[in-house]
C-alpha cells in the first residue's frame, strides 16, 4: 500500500489550519512539509515555529523535509517541534559529514532520510543505505511546487528499490515534485513507497478524492 503525503506549500500559507482540516478529511497518510531557507533553494517558507503551531492540530506523522544550507543548526528545533522523520539533502554543505547528520537526527528519536536532488546518483547513498529510513528522490529541483516530473527519476527510484531489495532493507522510498494520478502508476511500479503530491492534491478541486485516486494507482 502506497502512502500519499501531500505538501502543505501548495495550499494557502495564511491559513494551514484549513490545509491541515483538509488532509485528514482526505486520510492523507503522512504531511510532508518542505522547510527552504532562501539558500540551499531559491525559495523561503517556514521553520520549526510553524510545525510547532500545527503540530496540535493532528495527530499525522509529520515528514519534514529540510532544504537547507545546515540542517544541523535547528535539527534539535524541529525535532522539539514535533517532526517525526527529517530527511536532509546529500548536496546540503551542512551534510558533509552525512553519516554523523543521521546519527545526531536518530539520536534526537526520530526517523532519518536522505534527499537526492535530480543530477545526484543514487549511488552516494551507498554507505548510508543501511542506517537510513528513507531515501528520496527528487523528481523536480527542489524550490516550488507545480513543476513538471522528471523521467530520469524512475530509473534512480528503481535503482534504490532493487538495492534495498538485494539487502533487505526496510526502506521507504519517497518521490517529491511533479507527482499525479497521470505518472504516479508508473512512480509506484518502479519501487516508489510514499508519493509526496502537492499541486496534485492540496491544490486539486476535490482533495478528499484525489487522495483516493493516487492510492487507487497502486492496485
Ligand atoms: C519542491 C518540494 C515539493 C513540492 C511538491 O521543492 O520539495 O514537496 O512542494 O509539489 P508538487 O507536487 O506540486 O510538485
Ligand atoms: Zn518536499
Amino acid at each position: 500500500m502506497v502512502k500519499i503525503a501531500p505538501s502543505i506549500l501548495n495550499g494557502n500559507m495564511s491559513d494551514i489550519a484549513s490545509t491541515i482540516a483538509i488532509l485528514d478529511k482526505a486520510e492523507a497518510d503522512w504531511v510532508h512539509l518542505d522547510v527552504m531557507d532562501g539558500v540551499f533553494v531559491p525559495n523561503i517558507t517556514f521553520g520549526p515555529k510553524t510545525i510547532a503551531d500545527i503540530r496540535p492540530l493532528t495527530k499525522t506523522f509529520f515528514d519534514a523535509h529540510l532544504m537547507v544550507h545546515d540542517p544541523n543548526v535547528l535539527l534539535e528545533e524541529f525535532v522539539k517541534a514535533g517532526a517525526d522523520m527529517i530527511t536532509v539533502h546529500y548536496e546540503s554543505p551542512g551534510c558533509a559529514h552525512l553519516d554523523r547528520v543521521i546519527q545526531r537526527i536518530h539520536g534526537l528519536g526520530v526517523k532519518a532520510g536522505v534527499a537526492l536532488n535530480p543530477a545526484t546518483p543514487d549511488s552516494v547513498l551507498d554507505y548510508v543505505l543501511d542506517s537510513i529510513d528513507m531515501a528520496l528522490v527528487m523528481s523536480v529541483n527542489p524550490g516550488f511546487g507545480g513543476q513538471k516530473f522528471i523521467p530520469h527519476s524512475l530509473r534512480k527510484i528503481e535503482s534504490i528499490a532493487n538495492t534495498a531489495a538485494k539487502r533487505g532493507l526496510k526502506l521507504e522510498i519517497e518521490v517529491d515534485g511533479g507527482v499525479k494520478i497521470t505518472n504516479a502508476a508508473e512512480v509506484i511500479n518502479a519501487g516508489a513507497t510514499v508519493l509526496v503530491a502537492g499541486t496534485a492534491v492540496v491544490a486539486a478541486p476535490d482533495p478528499v478524492q484525489a487522495v483516493k485516486d493516487l492510492k487507487g494507482c497502486a492496485k
